[in-house]
């Protein structure tokens, strides 16, 4: 590529990747651009001209999108999450995707809801259920009070180092995050130093779901993007994913629903009475959903649909009995 103005450079790059079908190639190219030179994507008109070797490097970069089918997230090695940069690996840590920022701005809402001066508990009457046949009971929650989170299947840490983020001015917050992969935790620590976390805020486990969490600690609320894609539906999948990120960050057994099963079970164990499960999960996952988390007691389920109007978030509250 000839050094030229950014319009022409850009408008190339554009049509490059959108003739191989890479999603959202203007924003692609932007962004890929504006990393190299080390600039904001809207200062790049600034710039006043492109040296030869960002040149270079922008075509390389651009065919091990193309060649490669590498997501721009791993190629920049970062991802903007609810404004947070989060640092990412390729085969380590799964990228953050929208639905979960819907996740966090909906468990962030309940929470503060549910956590102000009065707050109402749900009592089972006649069996609970989805919706009625509740009392309810006041608990006296202060503003600052102290609230115990967990995040299941942290990753890179997005959801933890998020909820600390928007809830840590309201509440004492302790996070307990944890996650199957080593390699993942050390990544969401690194991102935690980045992002000044102090360590006693959130603390990093490496274990099967909510195992590895101290038993004395009772959770007021367990948040999860746990993996939920039927095996069977991997060679559907688009080669940037089944290519570059970690399988078991995606893949659950047979029906989605290996690892969400366990992760109800847990949950309704280690939450406080009334505690709050906000969960993401599989499109057409929403009826299991359902049955598996009042199998396990909860009450008040909520589904939330997706920006393609698709169940994607349930809330549910930890019942008192069980
Ligand atoms: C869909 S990713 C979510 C990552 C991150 N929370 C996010 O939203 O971007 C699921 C994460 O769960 C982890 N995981 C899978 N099975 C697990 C298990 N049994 N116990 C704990 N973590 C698990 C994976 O390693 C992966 O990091």
């Amino acid at each position: 590529m000839r050094n030229r103005s950014f319009r022409r450079l850009l408008k190339q790059a554009k049509t490059l990747l959108q003739n191989k079908g890479i999603k959202e190639p203007a924003a692609s190219s932007e962004h890929l651009l504006a990393a190299i030179l080390g600039v904001k994507r809207t200062d790049l008109w600034l710039v006043p001209e492109i040296p030869q070797t960002t040149l270079k490097k922008f075509d390389r970069l651009l065919r091990l999108m193309i060649e490669k089918r590498m997501p721009l997230a791993y190629i920049l090695k970062n991802q903007d999450f609810m404004g947070l940069p989060i640092g990412l690996k390729s085969r380590v840590t799964f990228i953050p995707r929208p639905e979960t920022e819907l996740l966090v701005e909906t468990a962030v809402r309940e929470i503060k809801k549910q956590h102000n001066a009065s707050t109402v508990l749900p009592l089972p009457l006649d069996g609970g259920g989805q919706g009625g046949g509740e009392i309810y009971k006041s608990r006296n929650y202060k503003h600052g009070s102290r609230l115990d989170i967990a995040d299941i299947g942290t990753g890179s840490g997005c959801i933890a180092l998020a909820l600390w983020t928007f809830l840590k001015d309201a509440y004492q917050v302790r996070l307990w995050a944890s996650d199957i992969s080593k390699a993942a935790i050390g990544m969401a620590r690194k991102n935690a130093e980045k992002l000044r976390c102090p360590r006693k805020s959130v603390r990093w486990f490496c274990g099967r779901l909510l195992e590895p969490l101290p038993r004395t600690v009772k959770l007021d609320t367990v948040v999860s993007n746990p993996p939920y894609i039927p095996e069977r539906e991997l060679k559907n999948l688009p080669q940037e994913v089944s290519l570059w990120e970690p399988r078991r960050a995606y893949l659950a057994g047979p029906d989605g629903l290996s690892v969400i099963r366990p992760l109800i079970v847990q949950a309704s164990a280690r939450l406080k009475p009334g505690g709050l499960l906000a969960m993401e999960f599989g499109y057409r996952q929403a009826d299991s959903i359902c049955k598996l988390l009042e199998k396990s007691g909860f009450l008040n389920i909520k589904f939330l649909n997706d920006y393609e109007n698709r169940p994607r978030v349930v809330l549910a509250k930890s019942s008192f009995i069980g």
